[in-house]
């Protein structure tokens, strides 16, 4: 992880997922929520459920299903939904450079929100004020989110999403 994540987050919530629709469920909701500039990573294991998480969250801001892909082969996909979505995956990438490379900064605080899959990947792909979400096994389907929120404005969406 980055420095980001030896802060004090300004709100923390963890919610319990029994299934890949319960999770997509929760993605929906937050996908209703997102507005431009908001930042969401994503962390946890390989197949806890990220981009399953990031689908819902297409869903509920008005994404085409068509247009979601898992991004396998692009690092940085961008989504027309209610607001521009970009869905990154930072499993492969090389390191800072590249992902300089593919406009992901210009992005920061812009006309859409980002949701980036293996934050952890890149330390400088942190922005100080983000939401980070962090998924992890709990046995068969289940999963355990914990969402913890940096900044007034992802406290305010984290609020929203999961409970004041
Ligand atoms: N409670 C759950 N929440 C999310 N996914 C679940 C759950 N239970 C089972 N699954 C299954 O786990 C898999 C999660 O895959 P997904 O691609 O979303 O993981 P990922 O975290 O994005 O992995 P990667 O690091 O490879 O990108 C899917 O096959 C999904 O159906
Ligand atoms: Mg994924």
């Amino acid at each position: 992880m980055g420095p980001v994540s030896r802060r004090l987050p300004d709100l923390e919530r963890e919610v319990a997922s029994g299934s890949a629709e319960e999770t997509f469920a929760l993605g929906e909701r937050l996908g209703r929520l997102l507005a431009p500039g908001d930042f969401v990573g994503l962390l946890g294991e390989l197949g806890t459920g990220k981009t399953q998480l990031v689908r819902g969250v297409a869903e509920g801001a008005g994404v085409p299903r068509k247009e979601v892909a898992s991004p396998s082969f692009a690092i940085l996909y961008p989504y027309r939904g209610r607001i521009p979505l970009y869905h990154a995956d930072l499993y492969r990438i090389s390191g800072y450079d590249e992902l300089y490379a593919t406009g992901f900064f210009e992005l920061w605080g812009g006309d859409g929100a980002l949701l980036v899959e293996w934050l952890d990947r890149v330390p400088e792909a942190s922005p100080d004020s983000l939401l980070l979400v962090e998924l992890a096994f709990a046995g068969d389907d289940h999963r355990t989110i914990q969402a913890r929120a940096y900044g007034a404005r992802p406290a305010e969406l984290l609020a929203a999403w999961l409970g004041q």
